[in-house]
């Protein structure tokens, strides 16, 4: 059993806690589900157990296709060991096809695919409703390197890749996603979760929304969308 020591932080849908190796923390996946920048807020029974499992398959998918991730191991059904990373404070979107913040920004009409995927960077405030930011932001304020933000762009369309393929195969289609990196002994690395919370999924024969729209639209079957998604790719719960 890995022990959980000190908390280190609580955000609106993990827990970070120290444990007894202080290069490793412990991710707790709670029901706690939010939406717009936190004023929606409610607990969704299963959820952190599914996410945890789901966050498992992709981070190990990825891993095996070199993409190098903070992901350890799993330890308990809503608990995931990781590496301790030093988070870039930013937010690395890459989108498919066109809906969300994108359209209510730029105008653009929903469901529109892109002629190729497109990048965008956030800042990670919630204070601040994660405003767009540039590249030029990053450096100025010292975000991170031009290195960093070359290699974040690289390995989140690597992602993009490797994720749409596996989608497409269970009849899925990845519309957008958001991952965030973090340094460790000089290496950039994939941190956080890949989970239905942080990304859209779309069937691809009813176009229904099976990821967190279905929270911030109120459609309802939040969690059973989930677990949808969860036994196409073939993740046991
Ligand atoms: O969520 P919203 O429509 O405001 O934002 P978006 O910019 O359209 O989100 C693009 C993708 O990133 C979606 O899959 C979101 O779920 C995800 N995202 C996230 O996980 N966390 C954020 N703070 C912002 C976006």
């Amino acid at each position: 059993m890995i022990e959980k020591l000190k908390l280190i932080s609580e955000g609106k849908a993990k827990s970070l806690y120290e444990t007894s190796n202080s290069s490793e923390l412990l991710m707790v996946y709670r029901d706690d589900t939010s939406a717009f920048d936190g004023k929606k807020k409610e607990a969704l029974k299963g959820k952190g157990i599914i996410n945890n499992k789901f966050n498992a398959f992709i981070m190990e998918h990825l891993s095996k296709n070199n993409v190098e991730t903070h992901f350890i191991k799993l330890i308990e059904d809503n608990e995931s060991l990781v590496r301790r990373l030093d988070m870039l404070p930013v937010e690395c979107v890459v989108r498919n096809i066109a809906t969300g913040s994108l359209c209510r920004r730029l105008g653009v009409e929903e469901g529109i695919k892109f002629k190729e995927p497109l990048f965008e960077f956030f800042l990670k405030d919630d204070d601040l409703g994660d405003p767009l930011i540039n590249d030029n932001h990053i450096t100025a304020f010292g975000w991170g390197t031009e290195e960093e933000i070359e290699k974040m762009k690289e390995i989140t369309f690597r992602i993009n890749d490797l994720l749409c393929k596996l989608f497409e195969e269970v009849g899925l289609i990845l519309v957008d996603y958001k991952v965030e990196y973090g340094r460790s002994s000089g290496s950039l690395l994939l941190g956080d979760e890949f989970t239905p919370d942080g990304c859209r999924i779309w069937d691809v024969e009813t176009g229904e929304s099976l990821d967190k729209d279905r929270f911030r639209k109120d459609l309802g079957d939040v969690v059973e969308s989930y677990q949808i998604v969860a036994h196409k790719l073939g993740i046991t719960l």
